[in-house]
């Protein structure tokens, strides 16, 4: 299994739960990491599943003015005119065959609504993809730091993301043959 882990990142804190995750879902796929300004403008015939993440702003995914306010709060990781919104808009019709699925940081503050990876999954599903549950992470500032134990809670839902997955591709693969079989 090959997935892709795209994020987008401030101040760094999507940036290291993105990599977490990644070391979960490590022992099932062979996951590549990226930063959305480098990431493919096509997601590559190989990857079957598609992990995309950034940071909420606004209740939603960043725009160009809610990421130049973070640039002037200091933040820098990431290239303000590009972020997961605009790739994600920018990435081609037709077919995805790629499970989808969004993970955000968000302030630890439950009266505030709206997170990122709702916003990145809907406008997924729009685009076609098969979307499974996002999950958000918690930091304690704009800046951050992350709260305690996000980290390791990222790495053992990117495991039992590999281990979810996989399983389902075994199960379409199954199908596929008995099909063929008949
Ligand atoms: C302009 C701006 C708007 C934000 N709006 C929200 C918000 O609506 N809800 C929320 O939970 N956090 C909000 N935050 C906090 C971000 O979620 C936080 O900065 C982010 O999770 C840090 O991730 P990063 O280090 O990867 O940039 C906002 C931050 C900025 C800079």
């Amino acid at each position: 299994m090959h997935a892709l882990v795209v994020y987008e990142s401030m101040f760094g804190n999507t940036r290291a739960i993105a990599e977490a995750i990644a070391k979960g879902m490590s022992t099932r796929a062979k996951v590549r990491v990226t930063d959305v300004v480098d990431a493919p403008a096509e997601v590559p015939p190989e990857v079957d599943v598609l992990v995309v993440g950034g940071p909420t702003h606004a209740f939603s995914m960043s725009r160009e003015a809610t990421r130049q306010d973070a640039a002037r709060r200091g933040g820098a990781h990431t290239d303000v005119p590009a972020g997961i919104r605009e790739w994600l808009r920018e990435l081609p019709d037709g077919d995805h065959p790629q499970t989808f699925v969004a993970f955000d940081t968000r302030v630890d503050l439950p009266l505030v609504p709206g997170a990122a990876a709702r916003s990145a999954s809907r406008q997924a599903r729009k685009r076609g993809f098969t979307v499974a549950d996002p999950e958000s992470f918690l930091v304690e500032g704009y800046e951050g730091p992350l709260a305690d134990g996000e980290l390791d809670r990222a790495t053992a839902w990117g495991r039992r993301l590999g281990e979810q997955l996989e399983q389902d591709l075994r199960t379409k693969a199954a199908f596929r043959a008995a099909g063929d079989a008949r």
